[in-house]
């Protein structure tokens, strides 16, 4: 809980770009001798290899390359390279403060909308870079679409949330056609059976549990290809938490699932892949049961047995 601030003191410490590599590079993260060069000096292919493992995967949806992050002066990730697989789902993990939310934001361009950051290296989609001038930020978020840890559901009716996109987007011609849209996507996300004679019931007086899952249908009726979830049930009880997995289990067969999560069973449960942020920097990532079971950096194997975060 505290390894933020931990984060931050180091940083505090560096005063110039110069100081603060070489106080980062001189902070000894990388365990039992195995060299990681300073990936701020390196060029963009050995500071892709940055992180233990495997970095790359066969037909990746997302492409991260040198991705950094700055929110202002202070750098959030550095120098991150990672593969995003299709129809799988890739589990972020690390202490609070380690940046897996500021990773997640980047792939939908949600640090756009944060006054003072900044994000340089390159992210693809499909191939296509996100930072293009051509790329449309509109489109990209109904590609990618976005669940947050505490459910947002509008003030409106259970229909109206998940017509929402739909509608903004222009997507259905016909009344016949946004019902059935709300329909499948209700049907998708669990919640049809629950909810299917209270469509014009107001969204906010459903539980918790259900109001997350209702947020995770309105995200799929804009047809995404990949779903961020950041803490999706941080807020839920056992049994609603439960549920949320069992469902993210089922969406993977059709789209790619990004998930932030504290809870390294959870991380275990759901995800194919894992990767482990430290300190802003991606330290691991592979194979979910490798990840767990056979970590390659001490810092990795420290964070799942529990030794801090
Ligand atoms: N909007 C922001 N402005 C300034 N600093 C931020 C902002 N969001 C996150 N940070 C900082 O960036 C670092 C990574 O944060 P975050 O991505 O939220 O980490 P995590 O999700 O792993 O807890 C932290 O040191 C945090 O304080
Ligand atoms: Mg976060």
């Amino acid at each position: 809980m505290h390894e933020p601030r931990r984060a931050e003191a180091h940083e505090a410490g560096g005063g110039s770009d110069e100081s603060r590599r070489l106080l980062e590079a001189g902070l000894n993260l990388k365990p039992s001798g195995r060299v990681h060069a300073p990936s701020s000096t390196a060029p963009p292919e050995s500071a892709s290899s940055g992180a233990a493992g495997e970095i790359t995967v066969a037909d990746p949806v997302f492409s991260c390359r040198d991705l950094s992050v700055f929110y202002g002066d202070k750098r959030a990730l550095k120098n991150i390279s990672v593969d995003i697989g299709r129809r799988q789902v890739l589990a972020a993990i690390g202490p609070s403060g380690c940046g897996k939310s500021t990773f997640v934001r980047c792939l939908n361009r949600m640090n756009d909308t944060i006054p003072g950051a900044r994000v340089t290296g390159t992210i693809t989609l499909d191939g296509q870079d996100i930072h293009d001038a051509a790329s449309d930020v509109v489109r990209l978020r109904a590609r990618v679409g976005m669940v947050f840890q505490k459910p947002n559901p509008f003030p409106k009716s259970i229909y109206d949330n998940v017509a929402y996109g739909p509608r903004i987007h222009g997507l259905t011609r016909s009344r016949a056609d946004l019902d059935e849209v709300v329909c499948t996507s209700l049907q998708r996300a669990g919640l049809w059976s629950e909810v299917k004679d209270r469509l014009k019931a107001l969204a906010t007086g459903l539980s918790g549990g259900q109001q997350q899952r209702l947020c995770i249908a309105r995200t799929l009726a804009v047809q995404p290809e990949v779903i961020l979830m950041d803490e999706p049930c941080s807020a839920l009880d056992p049994i609603a938490t439960a549920h949320v997995e069992d469902l993210i289990d089922e969406l993977r067969e059709s789209y790619t699932i990004v998930i932030v999560t504290h809870s390294m069973q959870q991380a275990a449960r759901v995800s194919q892949r894992t990767a482990y942020f430290h300190l802003g920097e991606l330290i691991e990532v592979g194979a979910t049961e490798q990840v767990f079971g056979n970590p390659q950096r001490k810092l990795t194997e420290d964070y799942i047995t529990g030794r801090f975060g």
